[in-house]
């Protein structure tokens, strides 16, 4: 059997896989062009791709003797996943290992938004602070706040989590409700669309798959209708905010500020919002953290390893 991981990897997967079968690792980026994947893929039997690789149709059918893609993340908007299912090509992910490692990058930028933290360093390295100010970066507080959350799966549950810990109410709107236990055992109450999470949050944070139903679910209407002094957190995926609206949104003062992970044409981060006031902005760091991540290669790992073997399920290896 062949094994292509697109590249080096924290952990332990790369190990597990290449004492098993003939394993190629390619450099950093090296596939994070459609071509060069295309014209590699032909000879393998299973690939762990990163998400900055285009797990495209085209790669798909070039590859006849692929059984599956084990994707080093959550989220799989980069494989074509009808295609795959077509070609009868097994998808893999990594849920669960990276909730908790993901919902505290999404605080960490939520407070750090709040407490305008960026700026007071800044002010700080910059040789500018002259002393206590009464006036010095005034932020606002979370305690009595509303968190609202769009996409109420593993990690919206484990933001909501720590929103309740900081005295937030929590609100969330996802495709299907939550049960009454589920709903109860958060704290969490259910709006009924997008639009009204949007009017009635304080905090508007997102947790949802990029689909054609997220794509740009936070547009100009929608940041329109929040409030003056609301705050955006993405660390799902980029495309789920349109980024010029937002950028005019946090430019024009209509809302508060916001911390985004993630961007729309990943590593590009458009540049007006470089320079918007209040926005805090991390290069895609929501599951890095040394634990999270060598968890994430052991699961994707034996994800290809469960699959070639013919086993129905796994346990992940322990580390
Ligand atoms: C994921 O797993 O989808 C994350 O974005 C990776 O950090």
């Amino acid at each position: 059997m062949r094994i292509l991981v697109t590249e080096p990897l924290p952990g332990k997967g790369i190990d597990l896989l290449s004492s098993r079968y003939d394993t190629t690792v390619g450099e950093r980026g090296e596939f994070d062009g459609e071509e060069h994947l295309k014209n590699e893929i032909g000879s393998y039997d299973a690939l762990l791709s990163c998400l900055s690789n285009p797990v495209t149709a085209d790669v798909l059918r070039s590859a006849p003797q692929l059984r599956i893609v084990s994707n080093y993340a959550v989220g799989y908007n980069n494989i074509d996943i009808e295609t795959a299912r077509e070609l009868g090509i097994l998808v893999a992910n990594t849920p669960d290992v990276l909730t908790e490692a993901t919902a505290d990058c999404a605080f960490a930028l939520l407070l750090s938004v709040a407490r305008r933290l960026r700026e007071a360093e800044d002010h700080l390295r910059a040789g500018k602070f002259d002393g206590w100010h009464p006036f010095g970066f005034l932020g606002t507080e979370l305690h009595g706040k509303k968190a609202g959350i769009l996409g109420m799966g593993r990690i919206g549950r484990a933001f909501a989590r720590r929103a309740r810990g900081f005295g937030m109410t929590v609100l969330y709107h996802n495709r299907n409700r939550l049960d009454t236990k589920t709903e109860t055992s958060l704290q969490a109450q259910y709006v009924e669309s997008i639009d009204q999470l949007a009017e009635q949050s304080d905090v508007l944070s997102l947790h949802c798959p990029l689909n054609d139903e997220t794509r740009h679910a936070v547009n100009s209407e929608r940041l329109g209708r929040m409030k003056p002094d609301a705050i955006v957190i993405n660390t799902s995926r980029g495309p789920v905010i349109d980024e010029s609206a937002l950028a005019d949104a946090l430019h024009q003062k209509q809302i508060g500020g916001a911390g985004l992970d993630v961007f729309e044409e990943e590593p590009r981060v458009h540049p007006s919002l470089a320079d918007a006031p209040n926005c805090v902005l991390l290069p895609h760091i929501g599951s890095a953290t040394g634990q999270t991540r060598a968890r994430m290669s052991a699961l994707a790992a034996s994800s290809i390893i469960s699959h070639l073997e013919g086993k129905p399920d796994h346990a992940i290896p322990s580390l």
